[in-house]
């Protein structure tokens, strides 16, 4: 949707000069960055008939809906939003993250904890775990549940100091992903494959830890093993995070591996 800005008057003459094009693209980042359309000669959206809202919940939704779209645009995962659970194969397990979500939204209608606070979805790599995450992100933020997407290496980077946006401190970071009613924590252990320095390590623990005593949910997807095995001598998550790390992985978790091939891999092999 181009939006001129012809009306905007030149300083010099009285001829309407065109400043810039303003893209969905760009509105999109403006907007996310806060800024006031309005100034932009953007029009203002429409105001409820009688200038309230009759029902808080239409804005809180709507709200709920744009924190996790932008958590997946932040991630350059947009291509992943259209994914409905509904849409998945049945290796994704659908059905098995349509209990756990149904789960998720009744405790905290009740303001409970649901059963199973984590979600392990191992896989191969390609096999369709972050369609499966997003799908049950895309659902879930529409039903009442503030949900978040990082992956496990961006979020280790944002808590660096200075690692986050300039509005955002390492402080900050922590509490929004603290906070979030459903985390997926994508690639968890992504790119790691010797033990992980005692930053990540420590950041890692924290997180988990804390969302645990919360009573929050968080969906993990990852390509390695729980630890490395003589059959399977790749390190595994205990060997690369630890023991103690692993532990509270594993503490009110259900466990959902996602078989198949690389979904990405040409029909026909490429040579070269
Ligand atoms: N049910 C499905 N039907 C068709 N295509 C699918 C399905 N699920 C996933 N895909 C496609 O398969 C590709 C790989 O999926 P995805 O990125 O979810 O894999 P992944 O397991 O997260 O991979 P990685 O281990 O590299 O992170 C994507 O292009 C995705 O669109
Ligand atoms: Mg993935």
């Amino acid at each position: 949707m181009p939006v001129a800005t012809d009306h905007l008057p030149s300083s010099r003459t009285a001829q309407p000069r065109r400043l810039f094009e303003i893209t969905d693209h760009v509105l999109g980042i403006l907007e996310r960055g806060g800024a006031d359309l309005n100034q932009l000669g953007m029009p203002a959206p429409p105001e409820p008939e009688d200038g309230l809202w009759e029902d808080v919940r239409v804005p809180r939704a709507r709200a709920l809906k744009n924190i996790w779209i932008n958590s997946m645009k932040d991630a350059a995962h947009d291509e992943y939003l259209r994914w409905r659970l509904d849409d998945l194969a049945p290796e994704q397990k659908k059905d098995v993250l349509k209990d756990w979500l149904a789960s998720l939204v009744e405790a905290k209608r009740v303001k409970g904890r649901p059963a199973t606070l984590q979600l392990i979805v191992p896989g191969n790599v390609g096999s369709g775990k972050t369609t499966a995450l997003a799908a049950l992100g895309n659902e879930a933020s529409e039903q009442g549940l503030h949900t978040l997407f990082v992956k496990h290496a961006t979020y280790l980077t944002l808590r660096r100091p200075s690692g986050g946006p300039e509005d955002m401190t390492a402080y900050r970071v922590r509490k929004k992903f603290v906070e979030a009613d459903l985390l997926i924590l994508d690639e968890f252990c992504g790119e790691m494959d010797g033990v992980a320095t005692e930053f990540a390590r420590r950041e890692t623990i924290d997180l988990v830890d804390s969302r645990l005593a919360a009573g929050r949910a968080t969906a993990y997807s990852t390509n390695l093993r729980s630890r490395s095995t003589p059959q399977f001598p790749a390190p595994g998550i205990a060997d690369i995070l630890g023991e103690r790390l692993l532990s509270r992985l594993q503490s009110r978790a259900h466990l959902e591996k996602i078989h198949g091939q690389d979904r990405r891999k040409p029909r026909k092999a490429l040579d070269w």
